[in-house]
This record gives structure tokens, C-alpha cells and sequence, in this order.
């Protein structure tokens, strides 16, 4: 299967997914790494490891018109799934129904808990004594849609939110390149897909 990632930076996600299908037996694989940002580390890391990138600043442009040309970068790459991994844009309701039950985002938190941003803050604030991440299909509401596969991280004594962050950051990247690989393959059977997506029940 082949997969476009978004990225808006350091795009460490992005590499964890570029890694794991280096495995010969990995069912994806990476035909683009693309960032609303020409100065996103990521994209660095991605031409060095010889995957096309595509980088353009959003500035300037409306959203719609803005993700119509990453779409189309997506199409001419020959994406058939989109990941995004720290994309920090709102996408357009065109974009994600063009790409509706083939698109996934990653988020530091256990949704539905801690949408949005601060997610690791707001946990800590909350005394929770454990935090994660959630891998989710992408759907028009923020951090919303199916949840597909999530890791529960402890909440140590005397965690920050960047100690807690950099530990939720190691799980982030087991999860993230597992669902999607196993995402790809059942999703091989359209039919169970889109009533699980219908139904809101994976
Ligand atoms: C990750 O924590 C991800 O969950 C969130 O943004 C961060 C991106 O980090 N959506 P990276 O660019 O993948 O290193």
C-alpha cells in the first residue's frame, strides 16, 4: 500500500514509519513525505533517506486552496493512504472526505480524552497515572474519528510536560507504524472497513 505522510517539523513519527517499512514483510510504503512548511527538519530527513518530499509554506493561501495542491501531490505520488504525523493544520472538509477512511493521525493523548494541544500538560494537571497515544481515522471534527490503536504510558512522579511528552514520543512511534501496518492489510476487505467506520465501532 502506498502512504503519503504530512509533517509540519521535526517529523520523528514520520521517520518511525519510514523505518519500519524497510522490513521486507511491512505492507506499506512511503511514496511521499509532504510539510506546509519548506524548513520542516523532516522533510531533511526524508530526501536523505530517498523519499520524494514536497514542501510549501500555507501562508497566503485559503486552506481549501492550500491542501488542493497537497492533495494533488498526494495523487501524482500515487498515495493511497494518507498519515498524518504532527501535521499542525486544520485540513479542509474537501480534503478529508477525499481521503475519508484512508487518512490517520497520530495524538498524544488516550482519546477522547485531551483533544487539541497541551495534552500532555492537561493530564499532568488532571493527576491522571497514565497517559499515551492514540492512532485515530481522521474524520471533519479535530483529533475525532474511529480510534484504531492506543498505548497507555505511566505518569511518573515528578514528570514535566516535556519528560512525559518524550516518553509518550518512544511509544508514539511503536503504535504508530503497527496500526497502520495492520490498517493497510484488513483494510485490503473494503466492505468491513467502511461499516466499521460507519458504525463508528473499531
Ligand atoms: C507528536 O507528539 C504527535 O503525536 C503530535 O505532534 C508530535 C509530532 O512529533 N501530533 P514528530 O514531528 O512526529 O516528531
Amino acid at each position: 500500500a502506498k502512504v503519503g505522510v504530512l509533517i509540519s517539523g521535526r517529523g520523528s513519527n514520520m521517520a518511525a514509519l519510514l523505518y519500519a517499512a524497510r522490513h521486507p514483510s511491512c505492507p506499506y510504503e512511503i511514496v511521499l513525505v509532504a510539510a506546509n512548511d519548506p524548513d520542516a527538519a523532516g522533510l531533511t530527513l526524508a530526501a536523505a533517506e530517498g523519499v520524494a518530499t514536497f514542501g510549501q509554506n500555507h501562508k497566503g493561501l485559503k486552506r481549501a486552496e492550500f491542501d488542493a495542491i497537497i492533495d494533488a501531490q498526494l495523487r501524482k505520488a500515487g498515495a493511497e493512504y494518507v498519515a498524518l504525523a504532527g501535521y499542525m493544520r486544520l485540513l479542509s472538509p474537501e480534503f478529508v472526505s477525499g481521503w475519508e477512511g484512508r487518512m490517520l493521525n497520530i495524538h498524544p493523548s488516550l482519546l477522547p480524552k485531551y483533544k487539541g494541544l497541551d495534552t500532555h500538560q492537561k493530564a499532568l494537571d488532571a493527576g491522571d497515572s497514565h497517559a499515551g497515544c492514540s492512532v485515530h481515522i481522521v474524520t471533519a471534527e479535530l483529533d475525532d474519528g474511529p480510534v484504531l490503536g492506543q498505548t497507555e504510558v505511566a505518569i511518573l512522579p515528578g514528570d514535566t510536560a516535556d519528560s512525559l511528552a518524550a516518553r509518550i514520543l518512544i511509544a508514539e512511534h511503536q503504535l504508530y507504524s503497527r496500526t497502520l501496518a495492520d490498517f493497510v492489510t484488513r483494510e485490503r476487505q473494503p466492505e468491513w472497513l467502511l461499516n466499521k467506520v460507519r458504525e463508528r465501532a473499531l
